[in-house]
């Protein structure tokens, strides 16, 4: 009986979300029939409100209300407030001829005011429920501020530390991206569309702009279309399947073909493999921008190519809106493709709800109660400990005691309020910055001394506060210098040439530690540094990336004990930046590399190992891990495989443990990477404490590209290894038959 109740209830709600389907494309369809040229396009286009975050396209900025109520306006980025948005919909809603309400998109990539970590930051929790939690708070706020889209998650792969925008995303790894990508959108979406609180996301930037050349952003990506399958896209791929209501395609181009033009990407694998059905959005000017490219004689070819290619909507290069009415007159953009590019919008809108309710429940009162409170705050203090990795503890220094009698507290970042909230932080305030400072003088005790000196800037070869900082060092049991990148140091169009601390920070470590108190580093920064020196030399390294508001508290919390450090790195750090690109799932090449031998793949001047490795990170317990053990010694190419390690703590804290799975296809058609992760958990064990953890390893997992770039799983063996980083693991052996 049960199950006859379980499969009317499956098929009824099918039949309701079928035919909630069907009333939305029936809707659009009369919508259609009504819409004239203009509206149309004004569907297609998207100006930037309240401040450029861009080079500006010379938009019409007092015309707003006039083409608003025109119906040439589909949606506006950068207009947020409840007040604000409610003025500019309520035109739409009420005084435009079809009352299609307007898109609000803004870049809520880590917070709208209470601001989180960095994304890059988020991915070293290697928790997906503690980053869908965040990007959730994210959605709360902003939609009570009447922000209906974000332009997040950003799930570039990045391999190349030079590149800003590292600091956007979730590193070097497409499973870590992966799952970080569907956890965003989750958190930004809710369960189903439309529900209150939830925004709309947008899987960025389509597709590989992280394998931008030298690291330069906006440079040219070249790579083979294997690489650009198993390594490149498969986080937009979770994106989408995580129901992401819309893409941004990117600035790049691919070998040749800009991404923002791609019918390759933006049709073939987007909507025809992936099923695809919001819409895409350009980057800022990304359309027009494909003149400039070579790929375009005029911004009409520009938006040709763009809405041909599958780029629905154009932001802020105002050439959809010039030439489409010509372009059609031509035959060269036809009916149905801008018929088609205004449904994608329109399905979007009504899914979210939009046409009943264009205001959801943005208000002031909204803004009061739902934006930067209590539970927020909290959250981003839980969520900004759990993203601190331990790089370095000699001699267990760390955790500091609470009554420690005297400590200094130096460097350009101790106690500084607007360098925490990290690049791309919105309304994020200096004001609600808790520093590394004042976090601690919150934690220790009412006896201890504290002393502080700012001892240099963050850039500059000024040394003069050396002396200051030097002499309070001498005087203290431990001195703590927080030096790392300025927020704008990374993000957009912020690439360096060099991974060193900027300016004469690392001079200024220098003279702390020879003082002879013991050093503890904590670093601010949003990409991997070569902080070689600092790591030969100093007791104890604390990686803090930019950890928003709560960034002093959660600081503190890990110094002192009150949170055992329990991140680990999402990419690479290198020794130097002449070993860039380096990543853990490199190839092994005929000649891999051995410094014992002369000719083979290294550097002669360096050692070949990264200076910390993807997946590591300390904790103040100790971990013991079993061999794994597997289900079988030889599975099928259909057949799954079980693999249990046992985990132990066998320290004297409590902590938490990321117990990672990766694979090496050892020979197969094509050559395959000496590692891949393929799973992940992140398991909490009290002292004397044991757990089974089990991973299985599916087809899928098991799955590549091979020579004639058919997906699927190849006959022959595999290893298998598990432990605490992509390093430091242990190893068994399992066998694909073909039968
Ligand atoms: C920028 C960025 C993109 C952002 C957009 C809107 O150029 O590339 O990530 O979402 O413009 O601000």
């Amino acid at each position: 009986m049960k199950k006859i109740i379980f499969a009317i209830f499956l098929c009824s709600t099918l039949l309701l979300a079928s035919s909630k389907d069907n009333t939305i494309e029936q809707k659009i369809d009369s919508l259609l029939t009504l819409m004239t040229l203009d509206e149309k396009i004004g569907q297609l286009t998207q100006y930037s409100g309240n401040y450029e975050t861009g080079p500006s396209a010379g938009t019409v900025k007092n015309e707003f209300q006039k083409l608003v109520k025109e119906g040439k306006v589909g949606s506006f980025l950068n207009v947020h407030g409840a007040t604000n948005t409610h003025e500019m919909q309520k035109i739409a809603v009420e005084q435009s001829r079809l009352k299609i309400p307007l898109l609000f998109g803004y870049d809520v990539i880590h917070g709208y005011r209470t601001t989180f970590p960095i994304p890059l930051a988020e991915a070293s929790s290697w928790d997906p429920q503690a980053v869908e939690k965040s990007a959730r708070i994210s959605a709360i706020e902003a939609a009570a501020a009447g922000v209906h889209w974000t332009f997040a998650p950003m799930v570039d792969i990045a391999r190349d530390p030079r590149w800003g925008r590292i600091a956007e995303g979730s590193g070097e790894d497409p499973y870590l991206g992966s799952a970080m990508a569907a956890a965003r959108v989750k958190g930004f979406q809710g369960n189903s569309y439309g529900e209150k609180g939830t925004i709309l996301s947008c899987a960025k930037h389509f597709a590989a702009y992280g394998g931008a050349e030298g690291g330069r952003d906006y440079n040219t990506v070249d790579m083979s279309e294997r690489t650009l399958r198993e390594i490149y896209l498969l986080p937009y791929k979770a994106a989408v399947d995580a129901g992401a209501a819309t893409i941004m395609s990117s600035f790049n181009e691919i070998a040749g073909v800009p991404s923002t033009g791609s019918k390759f990407l933006l049709t073939d694998v987007l909507r025809k493999e992936w099923h695809f059905d919001g819409f895409v959005v350009s980057d800022w000017t990304s359309i027009p921008e494909m003149h400039t490219h070579g790929v375009a004689a005029n911004d009409a070819e520009s938006a040709m190519l763009a809405l041909n290619a599958g780029t629905d909507m154009d932001m802020e290069g105002g050439v959809y809106r010039k030439h489409l009415p010509q372009l059609l007159k031509e035959g060269k953009v036809s009916e149905q493709t801008l018929n088609e590019a205004v449904r994608r919008i329109l399905r979007v809108k009504l899914r979210l709800g939009l046409f009943a309710d264009p205001y959801r429940n943005a208000s002031p009162e909204a803004e009061k109660k739902d934006i930067y409170n209590a539970a927020h705050i909290a959250a981003t203090r839980d969520v900004a400990r759990k993203s601190i990795v331990l790089l370095k503890n000699e001699k267990d220094i760390l955790p500091l005691k609470k009554e420690i009698k005297t400590l200094a507290v130096v460097g350009p970042l101790a106690n500084n309020t607007e360098e925490p909230l990290g690049p791309w932080h919105q309304q994020g305030r200096p004001s609600d910055v808790v520093t590394v400072l004042d976090g601690i003088t919150k934690t220790v005790s009412s006896d201890t001394k504290i002393l502080f000196a700012k001892g240099c800037d963050i850039v500059g070869n000024d040394t003069k506060g050396f002396d200051e900082a030097v002499s309070i060092a001498k005087k203290s049991d431990v001195v703590i210098v927080v030096v790392g990148e300025a927020a704008e140091m990374s993000g957009e169009a912020a690439s360096r040439s060099s991974l060193t601390l900027p300016g004469k920070q690392e001079k200024f470590v220098e003279a702390i530690q020879a003082t002879g108190t013991p050093v503890v580093v904590v670093l601010m920064n949003g990409r991997p540094l070569a902080v070689t020196w600092i790591a030969e030399h100093v007791s104890a390294i604390v990686e803090a990336w930019f950890l928003g508001v709560q960034s002093g508290n959660a600081i503190a919390d890990v110094l002192f004990g009150e949170y055992t450090p329990s991140g680990k790195l999402p990419v690479t750090f290198p020794r130097t930046v002449g070993q860039v690109p380096y990543y853990y799932n490199y190839k092994n090449t005929g000649r891999p590399m051995d410094e014992k031998q002369k000719y083979n793949s290294k550097y002669i001047d360096i050692s070949n190992t990264p200076l910390f490795p993807f997946g590591y990170g300390l904790s103040y317990t100790t971990f013991e891990y079993s061999s794994p053990r597997l289900s079988a010694s030889k599975i099928t190419k259909k057949e799954s495989l079980k693999v249990v390690v046992d985990v132990k703590n066998i320290g004297r804290r409590a902590g938490e443990e990321v117990v990672q799975l990766y694979i090496r296809d050892e020979y197969g058609s094509v050559t395959r990477p000496v590692k891949e992760l393929k799973g992940f958990q992140k398991i909490a064990l009290v002292p004397g404490e044991k757990k089974s953890v089990e991973f299985t390893l599916t087809p899928e997992l098991l799955s590549m590209y091979d020579i004639n770039m058919k997906w699927g799983v190849e006959a022959g063996t595999f290893k298998v290894y598990v432990g605490t980083n992509s390093v430091d693991v242990q190893e068994a052996s399992f066998e694909v038959s073909e039968l």
